[in-house]
């Protein structure tokens, strides 16, 4: 995830640094990215904005070569958390007086117009170097507890369009087609679908639109309706907004959030 946000805002800002956990992962990381291995924190006292990007269960440790830098730094960074389940309590105990920005992505920020969620400790306008986040996408300012909306919708969302797709590559494939024919045409219904769906439009008018009266579309949408798999869809929702405020209560130490 912090490569994706790297990539999606790396035209926008100045210098970047990276530290991943080992020195070897700082200088891949860097390497990959082309921007800094900034491995040593020394050369963080001059950062404007942290990212923290690890997963949830990874940021107390994460946090223990950062904490010295910070409380010695006069200049401090605005922190960014990329992290799904903690909470911005949690980073303001890490981060005394910083001004702090929870952001909610996907991973395919790195390759199209980004969307992000975001709840911080401050009004966004009163915030340093959030406003690179308006520029390069889509805000959704929640509150926190809407941001466990936006990590199911935002976050997980795509896995969830994902797994109907294999199930129409499956059905595809168990029907006759070759593998690669029907990977090819359920992806092509997932681009398409995501292509269609922009800007104001509703979704059940876009499926208005597809599905002409006693069509094929129709037809696939009256097994689905009858077999009420999409109603799971909202228990999806549900047990996975239960999962993240788990996360974000049980926090920081048993916390494994994708
Ligand atoms: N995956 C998604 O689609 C998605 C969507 C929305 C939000 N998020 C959020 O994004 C965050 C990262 O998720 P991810 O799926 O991208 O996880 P990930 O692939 O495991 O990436 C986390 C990275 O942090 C590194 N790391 C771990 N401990 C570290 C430390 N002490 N110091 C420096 N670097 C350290 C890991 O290195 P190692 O490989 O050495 O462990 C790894 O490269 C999570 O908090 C998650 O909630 C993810």
């Amino acid at each position: 995830m912090s490569r994706a946000f790297l990539l999606s805002i790396q035209n926008a800002v100045g210098a970047i640094g990276v530290k991943g956990r080992t020195p070897e992962a700082s200088n891949c990381f860097a390497t990959e990215l082309n921007v800094i291995d900034w491995h040593d924190p020394s050369a963080w006292f001059n950062a404007d904005v942290w990212v923290i990007g690890v997963k949830p269960n990874q940021f107390q440790t994460a946090c223990v070569p950062l904490k010295s830098i910070y409380d010695a730094a006069r200049h401090k960074p605005t922190i960014i958390s990329l992290m799904a389940g903690v909470s911005l309590a949690t980073l303001e105990t890490q981060f005394p007086n910083a001004d702090v920005v929870k952001v909610m992505a996907n991973l395919s920020i790195a390759t199209s117009k980004p969307v992000f969620a975001v709840n911080a400790n401050r009004s966004l306008e009163d915030i340093p170097f959030a406003d690179v986040l308006k520029i390069l996408g889509d805000l959704v300012v929640l509150d926190e507890k809407e941001m466990h909306l936006a990590t199911v919708l935002l976050g997980s969302g795509p896995a969830i369009f994902l797994a109907i797709q294999q199930r129409l590559y499956e059905s595809g494939k168990k029907l006759g087609l070759s593998d690669v024919a029907s990977l090819q045409l359920s992806q092509g219904a997932l681009s398409g679908a995501s292509a269609l769906s922009v800007n104001q439009f509703m979704p059940q008018d876009i499926i208005n639109q597809i599905a002409s009266p006693g069509g094929t579309t129709e037809a696939a949408l009256n097994v689905i309706e009858y077999s009420e798999l999409l109603d799971c869809c909202e228990d999806a929702v549900v047990a996975a907004c239960g999962r993240s405020i788990e996360i974000s209560y049980n926090g920081q130490n048993n916390a494994n959030s994708d």
